[in-house]
């Protein structure tokens, strides 16, 4: 259905999301010409604008997003397809109307992406609602709702979600954003893994030590301290984003670049995970929270939140056993960087005499996720006109071609799929499912009398020290450095 016209509906038109990253992105891939004909954009929200006053906001906030590429004669051409329609999601009467307003706007069979960039709380009854409205009715042309996270905020409310929304929608009619897919190196990891025949036979517990997945975030929580005290980093980054990058890590080549074949092998890490119990929350849990935390506006007084964790998982199948993944991050560290570390095991023997030659360091690639995408592979190379001294070297790609805005946003990728009818970049409800029942019981165990102690840690390093400490007293150590840009 490539070539049929699309609309798409965006809930919550007048949110920071939409004007943040959804029509820049939107608007990059007009110009760009990968739109199919006769697209239109419907924004939903409950105040009363007209086509012309949403427009004339968007063309604001859309130069400030893409400076570098935006022009006034495309913001014209774009806007021709731009429409304003008000609406209140929570209403039944709403939907219905807007269900007519559509088939009159489109006039023919036409495509339709429905984005619901609302509170999640509204999720539910949204999906039901459009529903009811006959909102999901495939007949004159796809039908697909596309949601952000947080998808529930736990196992239970993730399963209550699905199973509701499952009574509109069928799950291929359904696309989960976790936006870190959306991310051009994300996705490279596919090309790295399987457009390559040198790393793959590497890539398993004959020559791999552990795995490093590190998201560091220099910024601290700001005003966001209301949502965020009741989430956590576990929940705001590790169910989604760390396990996602572990996934794709991990995981067995699908057969074919298939939705469905894909998330098979994705989930089939999920389920390879082992669960956790006893004294492994004190042993290969760490948590910590940034000092100024407490003072942040709305957290509570004493909250024990954690803003910082460090995770030790183990992948139990052939490939991985035995093999630790350290899975880390946190909000006021050192510098914005999101690292995928392969350490490769030490050279089983060395043949010169020590003293001669220093154990050499083991092989390291570094895939940088962001903001220095690329990837860099360390080894031991010869010291020139030395008896037999070694040091490390290494080899650096950086990605290149990127547009004049820099690397496209992920939204840019992620709208074009939905709008395409490929999922193969959007979380399916048994990945959600299981990536809660692995972060559950930790959220559990930090809530509970066992909790292992919370950390307080000074911004702008790596974290708490104990973190460091934690990975010495296993003989390893943290890959602590800021990507130079
Ligand atoms: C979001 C989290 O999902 O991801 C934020 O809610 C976090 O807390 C953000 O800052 C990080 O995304 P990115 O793309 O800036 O790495």
């Amino acid at each position: 259905d490539n070539d049929m016209p699309s609309t798409i509906v965006i809930f919550g038109a007048s949110g920071d999301l939409t004007s943040r990253k959804l029509i820049p992105a939107l608007f990059r891939l007009f110009q760009k010409k990968r739109l199919p004909e006769g697209t239109r954009i419907v924004g939903v929200s409950r105040s009363d604008f007209s086509d012309e006053q949403w427009r004339n906001q968007l063309g604001e906030t859309t130069e400030k997003f893409l400076p570098a590429s935006f022009t006034a004669e495309d913001w014209k051409q774009f806007c021709q397809h731009v429409y304003y329609r008000p609406g209140d999601i929570t209403k039944a009467d709403d939907f219905v109307a807007l269900g007519k307003h559509l088939d009159e706007l489109e006039g023919a069979a036409c495509d339709r992406v429905y984005y619901l960039s609302t509170s999640p709380r509204l999720y539910e009854s949204a999906i039901t609602l459009m529903g009811q409205a006959g909102l999901a009715d495939e007949s004159a042309g796809s039908r697909r709702v596309i949601i952000e996270k947080p998808f529930g905020t736990d196992l239970a409310s993730a399963e209550a979600l699905n199973q509701s929304i499952h009574k509109s929608f069928h799950e291929n009619q359904i696309y989960r954003i976790d936006h870190y897919l959306g991310k051009e190196t994300v996705q490279n990891l596919f090309a790295l893994r399987f457009a390559n025949t040198i790393f793959e036979p590497l890539w398993n517990r004959n020559y791999i030590d552990h795995v490093q997945i590190t998201v560091a975030e220099e910024v601290v929580i700001g005003r966001r301290g209301g949502y965020y005290d009741t989430s956590g980093i576990l929940r705001d980054m590790f169910q989604n984003h760390l396990l996602q990058l572990m996934m794709i890590t991990a995981m067995e080549a699908p057969a074919r670049y298939d939705a469905n074949l894909v998330r098979d092998e994705k989930v089939k890490v999920l389920h390879s995970v082992r669960p956790m119990s006893g004294s492994d929350f004190a042993c290969n849990t760490l948590r910590g929270q940034y000092q100024g935390y407490l003072q942040e506006d709305g957290v509570p007084a004493g909250s024990q939140t954690a803003t910082f964790a460090a995770l030790k998982l183990y992948i139990d199948n052939w490939r991985w056993k035995g093999v630790p993944f350290y899975l880390r991050s946190g909000k006021a560290m050192s510098c914005r960087t999101t690292q995928i570390v392969i350490q490769f095991r030490s050279p089983p023997h060395l043949l010169f005499p020590s003293g001669k030659m220093r154990t050499p360091e083991a092989n390291q690639l570094v895939i940088q996720v962001q903001p220095a995408e690329g990837l860099q592979m360390y080894f031991q190379s010869k010291v020139p006109d030395t008896e037999m001294k070694t040091r490390t070297s290494h080899f650096d790609f950086r990605f290149q071609d990127a547009g004049p805005d820099g690397m496209p946003d992920a939204y840019q990728r992620l709208l074009m799929d939905a709008v395409n009818g490929d999922a193969s970049l959007f979380a399916r409800s048994d990945e959600v499912e299981l990536a809660w029942s692995i972060i559950d019981p930790i959220i559990n165990a930090w809530g509970s009398a066992a909790a292992p102690d919370l950390h307080v840690y000074e911004p702008g390093l790596w974290g708490p020290t104990e973190s460091s400490e934690w990975m010495q007293g296993q003989k390893r150590s943290w890959f602590d450095v800021c990507p130079v840009l």
